[in-house]
């Protein structure tokens, strides 16, 4: 895994928010365009009931275009849901955020005076940007820690709104390994905290595999190997990432990749559509089920005691030579039958 939790954080975080959710009218959810899912905070769904919630796609300019159209539509199948994409380069966009929250607050209470509006993002998704941007002003940063004694910043952006602005905490989908590799390839983990082999190679590995033009055009390469190592060799040597003596240094290049990716200079490139999650939770749950059942056959096992090797051969050829009869014998009776 390469991203450490800090669960205590996240249990604080969760309760501050909690405590002050029956005061807010809205919820604005920033994600990172890139990592709709990964940077998604799990439990707040949970808690908002059926409180509107603005989910903000910013970085929009990194992301790819076509894959966010498809996120946009799925999270919006939740009807309390409303996306919106925003760039650090498009202000007058992010500006129409106020608009957008006050037609959603006035469709629900026509009478509302003053609108609570509580804010939420992962660290480093661009919240402060963004809420320096809806202020007209510099506001300071809300540390990334949630508070000891509750204390969210409240900012006043006029016209009515006040935000309730609440610290960046990591949320873990420790369900699905994914979420961790991606959050720490987009940067939303101190680089202190990540092991770059890791995120390295697996930021290789499904570039090279999903956006392989870019990747070609980036690195000057007329074609793409097989595996993230041999394309990482193959960058270095181009990037001049070569240690003495010819060997390749793999950290470099892979600090490199990811500086570019963080960038935007390889292209707009987004880490997860909504297909690729529904199969890895298929694979995920599959994972589960087998490991359920490899447990009870290791019980089973333990329990009756298991064969000697010989034994277990001797059966494994049996059955086997039942099963080939069984399909032999199936076989001759289609033909017969003519079916
Ligand atoms: P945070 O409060 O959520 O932690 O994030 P913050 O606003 O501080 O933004 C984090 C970094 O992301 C900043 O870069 C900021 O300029 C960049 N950023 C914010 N919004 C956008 C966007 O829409 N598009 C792009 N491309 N970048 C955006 P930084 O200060 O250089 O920090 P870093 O990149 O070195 O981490």
């Amino acid at each position: 895994m390469p991203v450490h939790w800090f669960p205590g954080h996240m249990h604080k975080a969760l309760k501050e928010m909690k405590e002050v959710l029956g005061q807010v009218d809205v919820l604005i959810e920033v994600l990172d365009a890139r990592i709709p899912y990964s940077s998604e905070n799990p439990e707040i769904a949970k808690i908002r009931g059926d409180k509107p919630c603005i989910k903000i796609f910013n970085k929009s300019d990194l992301a790819d275009p076509d894959v966010t159209v498809l996120w946009q539509a799925h999270l919006e199948e939740d009807r309390a849901v409303q996306t919106f994409t925003t760039s650090i380069d498009d202000t007058a966009k992010t500006k129409s955020i106020i608009d957008l929250i006050r037609k959603i607050c006035i469709r629900k209470n026509a009478s509302i005076k003053t609108i609570n509006a509580m804010i939420i993002g992962i660290p480093n998704v661009g919240k402060s940007t963004l809420i320096n941007t809806l202020a007209n002003r510099v506001i300071a940063k809300t540390g990334n820690e949630p508070a000891v004694t509750k204390n969210q910043q409240r900012v006043n952006l006029g016209s009515g709104i006040v935000l309730i602005d609440t610290p960046g905490v990591l949320w873990p989908k420790l369900e699905n390994p994914n979420t961790g590799y991606r959050l720490g390839v987009s940067g939303a983990v101190k680089d202190s905290a990540l092991e770059y082999d890791d995120i390295g190679f697996y930021a290789a590995d499904y570039l090279i595999k999903t956006y392989p033009e870019l990747m070609k055009a980036r690195y000057k390469l007329d074609e793409l190997p097989n595996t993230e190592l041999e394309f990482l060799e193959m960058a270095a040597v181009k990037r001049g990432a070569v240690m003495a003596g010819g060997r390749v240094n793999l950290h470099k290049i892979c600090e490199l990749l990811i500086a570019e990716y963080r960038s935007g200079k390889i292209g707009r490139i987004s880490l997860e559509t909504p297909q690729m999650l529904i199969k890895e939770k298929i694979e995920i749950e599959q994972a589960v089920v087998k490991k359920i059942e490899d447990k009870a056959k290791r019980k089973r096992q333990f329990k009756e005691g298991s064969l000697t090797p010989d034994k277990r051969d001797k059966k494994e050829i049996r059955t086997k030579k039942r099963l080939e009869t069984s399909a032999r014998a199936k076989a001759k009776n289609k033909k017969h039958n003519g079916t």
